[in-house]
């Protein structure tokens, strides 16, 4: 029952923990995430800084990454990343031959779905549906305990979907995806935008960040709309409101009992999730004539991806010591 340590690799942040058998965090650092523009390396460097990090106060003995990628069949490669430089990439490998330690590399969002079922806000759901707001949506599907990987590794991608055609442009290459519309990127954009505009309804926003548009974040966005500030507010309702309609398209197809809302965007929690839960409702084929699923807030927030990747890891340690 050793701790065992996760990697959360999103598209802004790398979140590193160590977390024991019971889901509770140790330890935990936090870095941004290289550019887009570097190379599969650096980013390879970033997770080794971490672990020795980490290892000079904790017995590493298997680490879990949680990317936010395309990760194949076999959980080795990292086929194609929207919001990284990963293609083809034998992360996995890679990550096995520095760490020297066993290493399970799985979707950032399949990891969050695992450690909500496990430790969360998802436990006892057998038709579980996780989505995470980040930098982008990530997606995962959990039957019986099981995360539903497809043919080829690639289920789940839920942010790809397209919801307007010829909509705003995706890392994707495509357009109008569904994380163009409700993600913590589509948050920023729209409220940049507004203060580009110098719009009236932004210069509570403008004036926060002294004129200077770039640096207007997510969490900033989340903080004033706590305070009240109108514009804010209303940035949520749209992203909520998009969650739910991309939420009601999801039960037409998968119909599960639960989806559980994480990623950085549900610290907002009611501003997001109510407009979420409208529109969801609205939306929802059959409704009045079919049960309804219901619509939470991640319990382990955030962190879900970094405490289901050591969760994970733990099993495949525990299943590399048995073959050994
Ligand atoms: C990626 C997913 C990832 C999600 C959240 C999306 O853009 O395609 O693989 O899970 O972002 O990080
Ligand atoms: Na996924
Ligand atoms: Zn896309």
């Amino acid at each position: 029952r050793v701790p065992t340590v996760g990697i959360d690799i999103g598209g802004t942040k790398v979140m590193a923990g160590v977390v024991d058998a019971d889901g509770n965090i140790l330890e935990k650092l936090r870095t941004e995430t290289p550019d887009k523009s570097k190379s599969p390396k650096v980013v390879e460097d970033t997770i080794t800084e971490l672990v020795l990090d980490l290892s000079e106060r904790h017995d590493v003995h298997a680490v879990g990454i949680g990317a936010a990628g395309w990760v194949d069949a076999d959980r080795s490669r990292v086929l194609f990343a929207p919001h990284l430089s990963w293609r083809d990439e034998p992360l996995k490998a890679r990550l096995t031959e520095r760490l020297r330690v066993p290493v399970m590399v799985d979707n950032d969002a399949n990891t969050a779905a695992w450690a909500e079922w496990r430790f969360g806000a998802g436990r006892g759901e057998n038709d579980l549906v996780m989505i995470t707001l980040g930098t982008g949506i990530g997606g995962a599907i959990l039957e019986d305990g099981h995360v539903k990987r497809g043919r080829y590794g690639v289920a789940g991608e839920f942010g790809h979907m397209q919801v307007v055609p010829g909509g705003h442009r995706c890392a994707c290459g495509n357009r109008g995806c569904w994380e163009q519309y409700s993600s913590g990127n589509a948050l920023v954009r729209e409220a940049r935008e507004l203060a580009a505009a110098e719009s009236p309804v932004a210069y509570g926003i403008i004036d926060r960040v002294g004129g200077q548009v770039r640096e207007i974040t997510g969490p900033l966005i989340t903080e004033l709309a706590r305070e009240g500030d109108a514009m804010c507010v209303e940035l949520f309702q749209d992203i909520g409101q998009w969650l739910g309609v991309g939420i009601a398209n999801l039960a037409a197809a998968l119909d599960p009992s639960c989806f559980v809302i994480g990623g950085g965007v549900s610290a907002a929690d009611d501003l997001l999730i109510a407009p979420a839960r409208d529109a969801f409702r609205r939306h929802l084929t059959g409704r009045g004539y079919r049960p309804e699923a219901r619509i939470v807030k991640a319990q382990l927030g955030p962190e879900a991806g970094m405490v289901g990747a050591a969760d994970l890891a733990r099993l495949v340690a525990r299943r590399f010591r048995r073959a050994n």
